[in-house]
C-alpha cells in the first residue's frame, strides 16, 4: 500500500470515528439510542392528568382558609379538562360492540357528568369559603374517580 493511499484511509476511518456519534444509522449513533417506539399520550390520558395534577394541589390546598383562593384557578383548569374528557371514548370500548357499546360509552360520559357536577360543587364551596364542605366534596370526587376507574379502566394487574 502507497503512502498516499494509506495516508486516505486512515483520515477516512478516523473521520468516520469521530463523525459516528452525529450520523443516523451507525451503533454509535445518537439517534439510536432512542427508544425505537415512543407512546404518545391520548387526548383522554392528558386531561385525566390534568384532573389528577389538580387533585394532589387540592389536597392539600383545601385545608387553610388563606389558601383557598390559589384553589380557585386549579378547579376551572379541572373542569376544563373534564369537559374535554367527556366527549373522548374509553379505550375499553372498542372490546364491545351493538347496544353493549353504545350503553358503556353513555354511561361513561353520565359519569365524568357527575363529576363535573362535584367539581362545580367544589368551586362553590370554595367561593363561600365553606372548608369543610369542600373537603367533603373533594372525598367525593376521590369516590368517583374509583368508581369510574373501577368500571372504564382496565385492571392494572
Ligand atoms: C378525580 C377524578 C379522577 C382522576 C384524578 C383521574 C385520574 C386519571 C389518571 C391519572 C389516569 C391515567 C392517565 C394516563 O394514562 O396518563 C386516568 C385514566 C383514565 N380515567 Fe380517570 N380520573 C378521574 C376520574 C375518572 C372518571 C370519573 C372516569 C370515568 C367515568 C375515568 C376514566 C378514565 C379512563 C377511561 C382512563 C383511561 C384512559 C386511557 O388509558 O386511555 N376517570 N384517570
Amino acid at each position: 500500500m502507497s503512502h498516499k493511499i494509506l495516508f486516505v484511509t486512515l483520515s477516512t476511518l478516523l473521520l468516520a470515528a469521530l463523525a459516528g456519534p452525529l450520523l443516523p444509522g451507525t451503533s454509535t449513533s445518537l439517534l439510536a439510542q432512542e427508544p425505537e417506539h415512543v407512546e404518545e399520550e391520548t387526548p383522554l390520558q392528558q386531561n385525566m392528568s390534568v384532573i389528577n395534577k389538580g387533585m394532589r394541589k387540592l389536597r392539600r390546598g383545601l385545608r387553610k382558609a388563606e389558601s383557598l383562593p390559589a384553589a380557585l384557578p386549579v378547579i376551572l383548569e379541572m373542569q376544563a379538562a373534564a369537559h374535554f374528557c367527556k366527549t373522548e371514548t374509553p379505550p375499553l370500548a372498542a372490546r364491545l360492540e351493538g347496544d353493549e357499546k353504545a350503553s358503556f360509552i353513555q354511561g361513561y360520559r353520565l359519569q365524568v357528568i357527575g363529576l363535573q357536577r362535584l367539581m362545580l360543587d367544589l368551586e362553590s364551596a370554595v367561593v363561600e369559603g365553606n372548608m369543610e364542605q369542600a373537603q367533603a366534596v373533594y372525598q367525593q370526587m376521590k369516590a368517583t374517580e374509583d368508581e369510574g376507574h373501577e368500571i372504564y379502566t382496565e385492571d392494572e394487574e
